[in-house]
């Protein structure tokens, strides 16, 4: 892998998200065979928001690798109480062999990147999810066997998850249809670099105010909470927003024959999502969150110089 970080998929060449899940398809199938890829390496992990599945995966991950992994609460570490950035990835560098943040300004993570001298991976921002964005599009190619020309739609806002999505679709050749309310479309900049990427990959990126349009001929529906974390003072808002953008059966109904429900998690039933759909047989959503394990290995292995046991 070229790239130092994971920041953004955007960052990311077709070849290098190959890469990357041909290794999570192998450590899936023989962790055994990596057991001591990243021993006697260290990952920091820093939390500006709370987390269930990327704390446990990675933390989990690093331990099945052979390395360890060190949760820093930002409100317990001195980057809480005003610490530069740049003085934090610098001293981080020192101790640790690789980053991960999940933080509430991107830059934030950009940050890391720039000042320390360690690679960072990028555990949510407010503007992108890439290890959610990279493991939906695993999932997909091990229940549809093959992406390309396919396609994802995704209902509801514009987020980070819809951003992730956005650029993951050019990198695995599907086409990725968009739809949100008025007024929740997607970050414009995003728009037009993923624009850009879907066209290199002659794929198409649609983006709509109409669900219809977006899960006709979708072979993947997905959804995300109307209110992200560090916007629950707008949920009463966005709930009356988002009236009648819940993903049901009729949504699904819409989609392929056959297509798959994913959500990265955590979901409110009965707000975006119906509870028969997420619960239902179409939904995916339990094996998208075991698969962050197994993609997260592979972008530590790739990134902080992982080796393959021999026998
Ligand atoms: N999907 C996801 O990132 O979950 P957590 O917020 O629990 O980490
Ligand atoms: N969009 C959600 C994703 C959570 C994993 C959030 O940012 O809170």
């Amino acid at each position: 892998m070229k790239n130092k970080h994971l920041i953004s998929i955007h960052d990311l060449s077709a070849a290098e998200v190959a890469e990357i899940f041909d290794v999570a398809s192998k450590m899936k199938k023989s962790p055994a065979k990596y057991a001591t890829a990243l021993k006697g390496k260290t990952l920091g992990m820093i939390f500006e928001k709370s987390s269930t599945r990327t704390r446990v995966s990675f933390e989990v991950g690093m331990f099945q690798l052979g390395g360890h992994a060190l949760f820093l609460s930002a409100r317990d570490i001195q980057l809480g109480r005003g610490e530069p950035i740049s003085d934090t990835a610098q001293v981080l560098s020192r101790y640790v062999d690789g980053i991960m943040a999940r933080t509430f300004a991107h830059k934030t993570v950009t940050d890391l990147a720039e000042y320390g001298s360690v690679p960072v991976i990028n555990g949510l921002t407010d503007l992108l999810h890439p290890c959610q964005g990279l493991t939906d599009y695993f999932t997909a190619f091990e229940h549809l066997g093959r992406l390309k020309g396919r396609k994802l739609a995704y209902i509801g806002d514009g987020n980070n998850m819809a951003h992730s999505l956005m650029y993951g679709g050019a990198k695995v050749g599907m086409h990725v249809a968009i739809a949100t309310p008025k007024g929740y479309e997607p970050n414009p900049e995003v728009v037009e670099l993923a624009k850009a990427d879907h066209a290199k990959a002659k794929t198409t990126l649609t983006i709509t105010n109409s669900i219809e349009e977006a899960v006709a001929g979708a072979d993947v529906v997905e959804t995300d909470v109307w209110a992200s974390m560090g916007q629950e003072g707008e949920q009463e808002k966005r709930v009356k927003d988002f009236a009648g953008w819940q993903v049901d059966a009729a949504v699904m109904k819409k989609a392929k024959k056959g297509a798959i429900f994913m959500h990265c998690l955590p979901a409110h039933r009965g707000e975006e999502v119906a509870a028969a759909v997420c619960d239902g047989p179409q939904s995916v959503i339990y094996d998208e969150a075991e698969n962050r394990l197994h993609v997260q290995k592979a972008v530590m292995y790739l990134l902080m110089g992982g080796r393959k046991r021999k026998h």
